[in-house]
């Protein structure tokens, strides 16, 4: 069994990174610059956003942490990203999910520039993605990819079994891993939560994907033997014991599938640092993307 290591892999699709940004400046031009917003201090949020903010400064990116209270109205932070988007020193806008509830979330997704979007949540970024036109591909899924990658993890034939149909992570993911590439050419099955046979359909699951945010839902006994397992989920679970007062956990219950699968991602230390390379890897391309239409 391997563990599908996140530090690891993550490392090296940042390393790559800064060779690249060192060329950027060797050439005297401007670093990539992401602009992150956050509304409100979700305690999850900030801990994604900072990290963020830290990860961009260790490849060399420059970075601008927008911090707007949990209250303000959606027009205030509609003009923010309307003052971003025509900001041409930015060259990616995330606002960080989710938001509070007088906000329209789809309102402001739309309202980002398609070619500052390095979240790939907007309308024009997914309907590329479908099409397998070059696009900015979601994070987290694009993260998946790259370990995939990172590990040489042959997908070609196989059966992965994607269990959740957001648009961050499960309806992606699905598009990438039945697309004509070489960490695609699965056969793909979506699962929900109004899947009756789920059990019995990721028992047939070569490469299972689970990313439905409830804490260790995938038991052994839903694992076929030398399944490799993918888990997306890093929900907060109250635990006094706890230094933080709780524990981050997968949607995977680990020991016990560990046990049976070829190859597994450890939570934390897995998929999440990916999402963190995956966006810092759309930044740097729309920043590639925008300097060649500028110069
Ligand atoms: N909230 C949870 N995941 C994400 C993500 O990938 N991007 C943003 N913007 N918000 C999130």
């Amino acid at each position: 069994m391997i563990v599908l290591d996140g530090k690891i892999a993550s490392q090296s699709v940042k390393d790559s990174l800064k060779i690249q940004v060192a060329e950027i400046h060797a050439k005297g031009k401007r670093a990539p610059h992401l602009a992150v917003i956050i509304v409100g201090n979700n305690g999850a949020s900030e801990t994604y956003v900072a990290s963020k903010v830290k990860n961009c400064a260790e490849i060399g990116f420059t970075s601008t942490l927008v911090r707007l209270e949990n209250t303000i109205d959606e027009n205030i932070l509609l003009q923010k990203i309307d003052a971003l988007n025509n900001d041409d020193g930015i060259d990616g806008i995330l606002v960080q999910l989710p938001l509070p509830k007088q906000i329209n979330e789809q309102k402001i997704i739309e309202s980002i520039d398609p070619a500052k979007d390095v979240d790939g949540f907007h309308p024009i970024s997914a309907g590329k993605l479908v099409q397998g036109l070059p696009t900015f591909i979601p994070a987290t899924p694009y993260g998946i990819m790259l370990m995939l990658e990172h590990f040489n993890i042959s997908t070609k034939g196989k059966h992965a079994v994607v269990i959740g149909r957001s648009n961050i992570v499960g309806r992606p993911m699905s598009i990438l891993l039945s697309s004509n590439s070489k960490y695609g050419n699965c056969t793909v099955t979506i699962c929900h939560s109004q899947t009756p046979n789920l059990k019995e359909i990721c028992l047939q699951g070569d490469i299972i994907v689970a990313a439905l945010g409830k804490p260790e839902f995938v038991k052994a006994d839903m694992v076929k033997d030398g399944a490799v397992v993918i888990d997306v989920g890093i929900t907060r679970v109250e635990d006094a014991t706890a230094k933080k007062g709780f524990r981050i956990k997968g949607d995977v219950a680990y020991n016990e599938v560990a046990a049976k699968a070829s190859a597994i991602t450890p939570v934390p230390g897995g998929v999440g640092l990916m999402t963190i390379a995956g966006l810092l890897k759309n930044t740097l391309q729309a920043y590639r993307n925008r300097m060649l239409d500028v110069e």
